[in-house]
């Protein structure tokens, strides 16, 4: 397939820690992508900002083997890479002092879209916000684009915010969730309110349930120090789970624009119940005979963060009253995968008798691997020998369906960051989101700690502790299988 590629206009996007670990995984080798694709015009320019000393070929040479190694093996005519380094430089700023700054501002042009990328610690948005404008090298119309984690609870999260509101618009700040930048996000929404067909069976009445799964199969060594202060339910059910339940549960919006958009999904997350302590199951993996446990991987070697969260959650509107969300998420589980499955409720009356059995409709949502959806139909088993029935799933993987090459469809990153460039805050989140997410989290977290809970134990390679499978079997409910 050949996508459709529109260029973004001519932009200088400078990215304050260029030599950590993000940009060298993410940010550069996605622009990178960008270029090759065509969508990155002639006049462009990226411009690295760290601490480190180095000039514009040390940099690029750092940004070329970045590419080499994460760029995905995209295909790139001889000399690509060679024309893309020429648009990439590199300034030594010092975020605390005033090191650089002048020189940083002499390599941006005047009337161009201008982007500040801050991937750096939450506790440098500050100073960086601070300098960039009493150097002058942002005005009302720049951007700032700020990486996940947006602080640790509701208070660090709402300084955060007022921070940066001293310096920036909300219109100006990009908050990336990069959930919201993957493919089949989006196609949720595409699928939701495009087709006739799903709205009008979108609600409590004829949904039994829905769960959403986001299961990892890596550990946390080498981000341990990190994640140990977190744990799952900062590091991925405040922000990604959260987002993706926004965005099944919400009201259609009225267009596909930012601020409509980030109003739906602001009233579902206002609109969740606290979670019941009983409702909730932390985890941690254990060692196995081949590989060490989690607090291998971290300094305390007695942490009680937790590798893993399942819960059940409400949400009290309309549409959804009395219809439970089951969300689990994990690392070190049986495989790497990531599903939303909405399961439709019984039909009322089975014509067809007690031998029949029951069949439930399920759509379920794949976001990775093989991004699709598949739709669990009840059809009647062919051959003669009466009325049996037996369920077949409709199959739509969307690279086969839509004859896409894996490699065509854009990261999640390169998608947001164009995105930045063109000004589009859709897929980005609002300050007030980002708050109301932390409000409903902070009380879950302070009850462990007020309980002292320690997470349950469960085996890498597993689904995850029992208990968690009880979660769903106390309600005569059981899991999908983590299947890749
Ligand atoms: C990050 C988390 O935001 O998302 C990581 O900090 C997690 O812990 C990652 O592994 C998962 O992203 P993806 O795109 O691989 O599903």
């Amino acid at each position: 397939m050949v996508s459709r590629v529109i260029p973004v206009d001519p932009f200088d996007l400078v990215i304050f820690g260029a030599t950590g670990d993000l940009a060298r995984r993410k940010i550069l080798p996605g622009l990178f992508r960008r270029f090759c694709s065509g969508q990155m015009p002639e006049e462009a320019r990226i411009i690295g900002a760290a601490r480190s000393e180095m000039d514009d070929d040390a940099f690029r040479q750092m940004v070329a083997d970045a590419v080499r190694e994460f760029g995905g093996g995209q295909a790139c005519e001889d000399g690509t890479l060679d024309s893309f380094l020429q648009h990439v430089g590199y300034e030594h700023v010092d975020a605390m002092g005033d090191d650089g700054w002048k020189g940083l501002r002499a390599r941006l042009r005047p009337g161009l879209v201008r982007a500040f990328y801050f991937s750096v610690a939450p506790s440098l948005f500050g100073a960086l916000a601070e300098r960039l404008r009493s150097f002058k090298l942002a005005d009302d119309d720049s951007r700032v684009v700020v990486e996940k984690p947006f602080g640790h609870d509701l208070a660090s999260a709402k300084a955060l915010n007022a921070t940066l509101a001293q310096h920036f618009h909300e219109t100006q700040i990009y908050r990336i969730d990069h959930y919201l930048g993957k493919e089949t996000v989006q196609n949720l929404m595409a699928v939701r309110f495009g087709n006739m067909l799903f709205e009008p069976l979108w609600n409590a009445q004829y949904v039994d349930h829905i769960q959403i799964t986001v299961a990892e199969t890596v550990d946390v060594s080498g981000r341990g120090s990190y994640y140990d202060k977190s744990g799952a339910m900062r590091d991925m059910v405040q922000n990604h789970l959260m987002q993706l339940l926004c965005l099944i549960a919400m009201e259609p919006p009225a267009r596909f624009e930012p601020d409509s958009v980030r109003d739906e999904k602001l009233k579902v997350i206002r609109a969740l119940d606290p979670v019941d302590y009983h409702h909730i199951v932390r985890g941690q993996y254990g060692a196995d005979a081949s590989q060490p446990g989690y607090r291998v991987h971290v300094e305390d070697e007695r942490s009680t963060t937790e590798s893993f969260v399942a819960l059940k959650c409400h949400i009290s509107n309309w549409r959804w009253a009395g219809t439970p969300f089951y969300l689990r998420t994990g690392k070190k589980l049986k495989a790497r995968a990531s599903e939303i499955a909405v399961v439709f409720k019984d039909a009322p009356h089975s014509i067809f008798g007690p031998d029949a059995g029951t069949h439930r409709n399920v759509l379920a949502i794949r976001l990775q691997p093989n991004e699709g959806m598949t739709l669990d139909v009840t059809i009647k088993e062919p051959g003669p020998g009466g009325m049996r029935l037996k369920d077949v799933a409709l199959d739509m993987s969307f690279a086969e369906a839509l004859g896409a090459d894996a490699e065509d469809v854009p990261d999640a990153y390169e998608r947001l960051i164009m995105d930045v460039i063109r000004g589009n805050q859709t897929l980005f989140m609002r300050g007030d989101e980002v708050e109301a997410a932390w409000n409903w989290t902070d009380p879950i977290i302070a009850g462990w700690n007020r309980r002292g809970e320690v997470p349950k134990p469960y085996e890498p390679g597993s689904s995850g502790p029992e208990d968690a499978l009880m979660l769903m079997h106390r309600d005569g409910r059981r899991w999908r299988d983590i299947r890749a």
